[in-house]
């Protein structure tokens, strides 16, 4: 089959990397995670100190940063950085970074030539609304603030990384500030996106749903 694009958008935590990557393996569809590569960049700024607001350095910082991403690792120059990238300072510096017109710019067109030619699954905040307006199928994937919270806490906890739920929270809430009133892409939901509520929806049932939607433009 030639091009097939799936788009999954929403705020913090609501659910799309665990939702996207069930749904490539069972379509067999590359899955790319967006939000990987705003963290790959984040995370450059913060290790190098770059001066957000010093478009010269912004320049340098693009013109100096190769991100590969081989079978769900992220490589930032040749490093993998895949854990460090969802560390909590690099949640509370990635939207910032993501709302410079200049790295949307970059990002933008990698994620376009990643997918050219492919079945793929992308997720992000302005996956179907401006990186592909034309996808096949577009899911807004949404959950109240508190259950974000309560998702991304279990997943720190798990994967040992100190957190309470207070600063948690105070976090999703400030990335969804910054994400949705941005000027470049803001977050938003695109007039033709499927939207789910996934705050009392099990992951099976939230596959299910979008499984229909993607069977149903595939004709199976
Ligand atoms: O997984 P989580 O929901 O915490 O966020 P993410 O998908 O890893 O994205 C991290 C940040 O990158 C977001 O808060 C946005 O600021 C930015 N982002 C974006 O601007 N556009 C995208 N397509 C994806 C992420």
């Amino acid at each position: 089959m030639e091009e097939f694009i799936v788009t999954i958008d929403g705020p913090a935590g609501s659910g799309k990397s665990t939702i996207a990557k069930i749904i490539a393996k069972k379509y067999k569809f590359t899955y790319l995670d967006t939000g990987a590569m705003y963290r790959m960049i984040a995370l450059y700024a913060l290790e190098n100190n770059i001066d957000l607001e010093d478009k010269i350095a912004i320049k340098n910082m693009l013109d100096n940063t190769k991100l590969d991403i081989v079978e769900n690792k992220f490589f930032l120059n040749g490093k993998d950085v895949s854990e460090e990238i969802r560390t909590p300072k690099v949640s509370a510096v990635v939207s910032p970074v993501a709302a410079i017109k200049e790295v949307r710019v970059k990002l933008v067109d990698l994620q376009r030539e990643i997918s050219k030619g492919k079945k793929t699954i992308l997720d992000g905040r302005d996956i179907g609304t401006v990186v592909f307006p034309n996808a096949d199928v577009k899911i807004y994937l949404v959950a109240s603030p508190e259950e974000r919270a309560n998702r991304r806490l279990k997943e720190y906890k798990e994967k040992g990384v100190e957190a309470d739920y207070e600063s948690v929270l105070a976090s999703i809430k400030e990335r969804d500030f910054i994400d949705s009133t941005r000027e470049e892409s803001p977050l938003m939901k695109a007039e033709d996106a499927h939207e789910i509520d996934s705050s009392i929806m099990s992951i099976e049932e939230v596959v299910e749903e979008i499984s229909k939607y993607i069977d149903k433009k595939i004709g199976a």
